[in-house]
């Protein structure tokens, strides 16, 4: 079997998920998952994270074809949820003499995930754990992705052992360092994995990208997605960007449509958009496309504009899911539009403005209600709630 070095004594023993369709039981993974782990193997032996519980037969193969015989000394846990800290219980069936290294917030988590309390090492930030020629260092990131998580920085070689931070969806289909595949793949995946898992934790991504400014980082070993050594910067503008809400010119519009009222209306409104010369417009059934999608392109687009069919008084059950996903996730600095149809009682277009004053986005114009189907004036309201959009775009 391959053995994939980091480094003289680091190595590579994480596994690829190509079976889940859903991450956390949500998230689509059309292309899989990376649960990365890594083994340093020095006078005392290390391994970093584990990985998702069903993998435990390959992820054991991996590392005894790396140690054979010998014991591991500590698992280090920079992050307890169960995909990485799932095959816990297997590794100390296995290595029951193993010391968890772990921040005052993990071993609750590790009691109360796995009923374990014994062989604890707590370090706090700053701390040092000597390895014989490595040694690693602790700093905790709180809320990237849990309130537990840590980091892991290996002096000797300056590998920062990043936990969900830096980390993408997708599975490492052969190449694993960031040299050794195409990025551009991975650009989407990586977007869509920070703007679900990640992304409302942005000022605390931005905290902690802050506090690791000054090491001396080589190389990031993230816990998903490929390791990254000749590309370390890629991946971390990419990150600072999108924690601190950097938007592109764009508009991502969102309708929940019945019989076609209000989705006709967001194509009104689409069409206006790129007649005003706004080249990246996505226009997205809200039951059609998972919201894993759409909350990326959110995160990537300035403009939003949502509609919304009344249904039994209320907004149209996929738009309601979508518009408290992003209240929930806090997404801040967008331009909005609001539109939408109903029959008889309205609520499509009142819960949406609802939703506004919550996220409290600027609105560019009054909200667009139509009854039944779009008739001249209302057509004119979307012409104008588009110009509306594509004049603040131009002055941003
Ligand atoms: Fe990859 Fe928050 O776990």
């Amino acid at each position: 079997m391959h053995q994939i070095k980091l480094a003289d004594d680091i190595f590579y023993v994480g596994v690829n998920d190509r079976k889940t369709h859903l991450f956390e039981n949500y998230w689509p993974l059309p292309h899989g998952m990376a649960y990365n782990s890594y083994l340093i193997v020095d006078e005392k032996v290390a391994l970093m994270d584990t990985v998702e519980r069903t993998f435990i037969d390959e992820y054991l193969s991996n590392i005894k074809n790396i140690l054979g015989d010998r014991k591991i000394d500590y698992l280090v846990i920079n992050h307890m949820e169960p995909d990485h800290s799932g095959a816990i219980r297997s590794i100390v069936a296995e290595y029951p003499d193993i010391t968890f290294v772990g921040n005052k917030k993990t071993f609750p988590m590790l009691e109360n995930f796995y009923q374990i309390k014994e062989n604890i090492l707590e370090v706090a930030d700053g701390d040092e754990l000597p390895l014989g020629k490595n040694a690693l260092q602790f700093y905790t990131i709180p809320m990237v992705h849990w309130p537990e998580t840590m980091v892991s920085f290996e002096k000797n070689n300056g590998i920062l052992f990043s936990a969900d931070a830096f980390g993408t969806f997708g599975t490492l289909d052969g190449g694993i360092f960031d040299d050794e595949l195409n990025l551009s793949f991975y650009e989407e995946e990586m977007m869509r994995y920070f703007t679900n898992i990640v992304g409302k934790y942005s000022p605390h991504t931005q905290r902690a990208m802050q506090k690791l400014s000054g090491l001396d980082i080589k190389m990031i070993a993230a816990l998903h997605g490929p390791i990254w050594r000749s590309h370390t910067d890629y991946v971390l503008s990419r990150y600072d960007k999108w924690s601190s809400y950097k938007t592109e010119e764009g508009v991502v519009i969102v309708y929940g449509s019945m019989y076609g009222n209000t989705e006709k209306m967001a194509d009104v409104i689409a069409r206006q958009l790129a007649v005003r010369g706004v080249k990246n417009i996505r226009v997205y059934d809200a039951s059609k496309t998972h919201q894993s999608y759409i909350i990326s392109d959110i995160f990537k687009y300035k403009g939003f504009i949502v509609g919304s069919a009344a249904y039994n008084n209320e907004m149209f059950p996929t738009v309601e899911a979508l518009v408290t996903k992003i209240e929930h996730m806090g997404i801040k600095d967008h331009l909005l539009g609001v539109f939408g149809s109903f029959s008889w009682n309205g609520g499509g277009v009142k819960n949406l403005m609802k939703f506004a004053e919550n996220i409290k986005w600027e609105v560019v114009y009054e909200p667009v209600e139509e009854k039944g189907a779009l008739k001249a004036d209302k057509f004119q309201m979307c012409i104008d709630l588009a110009n509306a959009m594509a004049d603040r775009l131009r002055e941003e």
